[in-house]
């Protein structure tokens, strides 16, 4: 086991009723800059993505391409690691929760609560939402209903779509006896759901009351079987939260699990979109309190990625079961995977919802990408290239005659920058390093290079000038590495620092007078070609 601290992320698992649109991509790509941060600030990342394959909604999408649901399921998982992959998705394991390891887990989870006296056999009588996955009670649908002015109709009080009456016997956890527990956890850790103005909403909603919540289902097959002989199936919610520790080791039975499981549980971060919040701060908290497990540090909720619907005018979430979701591949034809991943995780708001659009995307690309930082790249390049016969200029014995304004904006800078990455405020901290950027780009037009170059005895202030540019380059590389990793690495390479890509000691990278000088530079072509038609 590493001597690191351990830092251990996870995304929601995604339901396998469709391909992964934009919007499931973006839950992935913020825990993948997370993570890549984590890791270059020297902690042991552990970082969890998969696939939520059982519930009705899987079942039901297996059987409408005339497949058995785990056909359907196996048919998919291709096109999820595609995805991952190809968007530079850096997770350390991929969990499916029809693997035994899963089953294996859940069955000890059921044990587990049977034990410690929060489940017991009832009837359920009440509506469930498919696309959502979600029970709702009588009265919370005629209240939604009446307020939405369809009275009378059964919508889904989330989503709004039509529910089905279901009337089983089913197995109940007694979430109703953890709200003074929850409410408890809730004042005394106040970020335990982020961003803040989340944790209200989930006090408000605990504060109402709870109600037991049904876990199995007696009327579908597709769910993993309750180790009680009686033919349910667990509820695809009480199966799903639980892969989070499954994926650790939890309910093995040897010291390197155990072992494990200690030494990554609890997870400190789970990334999720603000539809899931109570199954994670609520359900999922009640269910680890029942069975006398740590908690998880935080719960990050995102807003979503929303489409106009062309009827209404009015802005929808982007979805696999609405019909309106964009694929990533539109976004990765225009401007390649690292502007998407960029855009996607600096332009929208990590709370907030954020309203797909292609031109603001082109604008951002261009602005930020190709007219700031791969134009200060391939500018600052071709003057080393050309000016000290194609190396890097030794850093000059003379430099501190001469005013510094990058050094100055470099001060303190990756620590700026690492208390808003930490913090998930990812477009803060990359407009921190948009600053040096800026500057450098300034600088190339104060200092005039190409005229220093004329004057042999300005030799030094010319080194002077391409070392502070270069220098800039390199730190602005590590920084924006966990957003765009292949550029960065690829900017690092041109000034011979490749071997720096995987630092683990990333405030100490950006320390300003990193670079030796002296080494090969290469400049290559423009890393990111400016888009034209920007409407
Ligand atoms: N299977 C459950 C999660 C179980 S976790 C123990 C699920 N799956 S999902 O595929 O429907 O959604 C997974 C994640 O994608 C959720 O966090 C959801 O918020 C996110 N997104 C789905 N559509 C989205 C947008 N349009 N925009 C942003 N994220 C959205 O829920």
């Amino acid at each position: 086991m590493s001597t690191k601290p351990s830092y251990y992320i996870t995304t929601p698992i995604y339901y396998v009723n469709a391909a992964p649109h934009l919007g499931t991509a973006y839950s992935t790509i913020m825990a993948d800059v997370q993570a890549r941060f984590r890791r270059s600030m020297g902690y042991d990342v552990m970082f969890l993505t998969g696939m939520d394959e059982h519930g009705q909604k899987v079942a039901e999408a297996a059987e409408a391409h005339g497949l058995t649901p785990q056909e359907w399921c196996d048919s998919q998982a291709p096109l999820f690691h595609a995805l991952w992959e190809e968007l530079e998705i850096s997770n350390d394991d991929f969990i499916r929760t029809t693997e035994p390891r899963q089953t294996h887990a859940v069955q000890y989870l059921w044990e587990r609560m049977k034990e410690a006296g929060y489940i017991y056999k009832g009837n359920y009588d009440g509506w469930y939402c498919v696309p959502d996955e979600t029970y709702f009670t009588e009265t919370q649908v005629e209240k939604a209903d009446e307020e939405r002015g369809t009275k009378g109709e059964h919508l889904c009080p989330d989503c709004g779509r039509p529910l089905q009456r279901i009337q089983e016997e089913s197995w109940f956890f007694k979430l109703s006896a953890f709200q003074d527990r929850l409410l408890k956890l809730y004042d005394e850790h106040p970020d335990f759901v982020q961003p803040d103005f989340r944790m209200n909403e989930v006090r408000t909603f605990v504060a109402g009351g709870l109600q037991d919540l049904s876990v199995s289902r007696n009327n579908i097959d597709w769910g993993i079987p309750l180790p009680f002989g009686d033919g349910h199936v667990t509820y695809v919610w009480f199966d799903a939260l639980l892969n989070y520790m499954t994926a650790v080791g939890y309910g093995v039975d040897s010291d390197e699990a155990r072992a494990e499981l200690a030494y990554r549980w609890p997870a400190q971060t789970h990334i999720v979109g603000k539809d899931i919040i109570r199954f994670h701060c609520v359900i999922w908290p009640a269910m680890l309190m029942a069975i006398g497990e740590a908690l998880p540090e935080h719960v990050f909720a995102h807003g979503f990625l929303t489409v106009r619907n062309e009827q209404t005018g009015k802005a929808e979430k982007m979805s696999k079961s609405r019909g309106n979701a964009i694929a990533p591949r539109e976004v990765i034809d225009l401007m390649g995977v690292e502007g998407y991943r960029y855009y996607f995780m600096t332009d929208v708001v990590p709370g907030s919802d954020g309203a797909i659009s292609f031109g603001r995307m082109k604008q951002v690309y261009n602005a930020d990408l190709a007219n700031s930082w791969g134009n200060l790249v391939s500018r600052s390049l071709n003057m080393s290239a050309k000016y000290f016969d194609g190396c890097a200029p030794v850093k000059p014995a003379a430099a501190d005659a001469f005013a510094n304004p990058l050094a100055e904006v470099a001060d303190g800078l990756a620590q700026r920058y690492a208390d808003k990455m930490g913090a998930f405020a990812f477009g803060e901290a990359a407009a921190e390093v948009m600053e040096l950027i800026h500057a450098a780009n300034h600088y190339i037009e104060d200092s005039e290079p190409w005229t220093l170059a004329k004057d042999p005895a300005r030799a030094d202030e010319l080194a002077f000038v391409i070392y502070n540019l270069l220098e800039a380059i390199r730190i602005s590389a590590h920084l924006l590495a966990p957003f765009m990793p292949s550029t960065s690495a690829e900017a690092l390479r041109r000034i011979s620092c490749a071997d720096e890509a995987a630092t683990d000691d990333l405030v100490a990278a950006c320390t300003w007078g990193g670079l030796a000088g002296g080494a090969p530079v290469e400049k290559g072509d423009a890393l990111f070609p400016r888009l034209v038609d920007e409407k």
